[in-house]
């Protein structure tokens, strides 16, 4: 496909691509346009798995993870932020200002700060209502909306909480999980920014494969770009994002680095209902893919002539 292009996770891809793409489409770079969209979606508070509205973690508080990425030699990441709202921002001065590639909890925090990030208060009364209710009964949660995104039901077996208990309907849209984001700008370069809140109800610290470079997201100008989203630890596993870019580096078409991908998830972990991964790969000349381990993933393309939310071209488990 010809560029610019981007391609963002879940149907909430509009929120970011339609306010980044513009730019883009003029020429601007692809490192602006995806910390530009994910900062966009980072900012709706109605998007409960990224940014300011995420759910929080099993103690009440939110923690947010991003990274960002244009080559091995250029990548940025902060993890478990508890007063900022923008990671992916946060994260680009990681890997513009400092040495390093990755900053966690308060010294990220206190990173932001110097950096002249405003805090804000991450947590929503939407969210702490979801939080209150998953505490006073995990079961009532609609797992099925939530799907790869709440913890495995062993967790709250491990509880002694019966999961098979009562479901109720939270009534609001799902937009489940990490946003990733991949452009091709007008130069012919590469950008990819990863966010997320990680997964809801987490034991606090956790941190998944979002900003963790080579499992949320990995970039390299010559051989392409894959993020991922669901559920971090199967990811973490196979270095999903890594081994995508690595498989086209040994000439797989995207969609069959992505396949293989996801058949080493399934080979190796024992799936569980609550399991679920996608992931997007993009090619330097622009051919790009999108799968997903199971069904209700969608993605959103963007090109000049706009967004487009679309169901992935494989699902490895229907
Ligand atoms: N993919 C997001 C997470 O597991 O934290």
């Amino acid at each position: 496909m010809t560029p610019p292009l981007m391609l963002t996770t879940w149907s909430f891809g509009p929120v970011g691509a339609d306010a980044a793409f513009p730019a883009l489409a003029q020429g601007a770079d692809a490192l602006d346009a995806v910390v530009h969209a994910v900062t966009a979606i980072e900012d709706d508070p109605d998007i409960d798995s990224v940014g300011v509205g995420g759910l929080p973690d099993a103690g009440g508080r939110v923690s947010l993870d991003a990274c960002v990425m244009t080559d091995p030699d250029r990548a940025g990441a902060v993890a478990c932020l508890r007063r900022h709202p923008n990671p992916a921002a946060v994260a680009r001065r990681v890997m513009e200002r400092t040495i390093h590639v990755m900053l966690v909890g308060d010294d990220a925090d206190d990173f932001a700060d110097a950096q002249g990030f405003a805090p804000r208060e991450l947590l929503t009364d939407d969210a702490r209502r979801i939080w209150e209710k998953w505490r006073s009964d995990p079961g009532a949660i609609d797992r099925d909306k939530y799907k790869g995104w709440l913890p495995p039901r062993n967790v709250e077996e491990l509880r002694g909480v019966d999961v098979s208990a009562r479901r109720a309907d939270l009534s609001r849209e799902p937009h489940h999980d990490t946003v990733g984001v991949l452009a091709l700008d007008t130069r012919g370069r590469l950008a990819g920014a990863c966010s997320t809140s990680g997964m809801a109800f987490k034991s606090p610290g956790r941190v998944g494969d979002s900003p963790i470079i080579g499992q949320g997201l990995y970039v390299d100008q010559t051989a392409g770009a894959a993020c991922a989203t669901g559920t971090g630890e199967l990811i973490t596993g196979v270095s999903g994002s890594f081994l995508i870019v690595e498989l086209m580096r040994r000439g797989a078409a995207p969609l069959d680095a992505i396949r293989e991908t996801l058949e080493r998830i399934a080979a190796r972990f024992t799936l569980q209902e609550e399991h679920q991964t996608a992931f997007l790969a993009l090619r330097p000349d622009g051919a790009w893919a999108s799968a997903a381990l199971r069904p209700g993933f969608k993605h959103t393309i963007t090109t000049a002539d706009g967004s487009l939310v679309q169901p992935p071209h494989l699902v490895l488990k229907p």
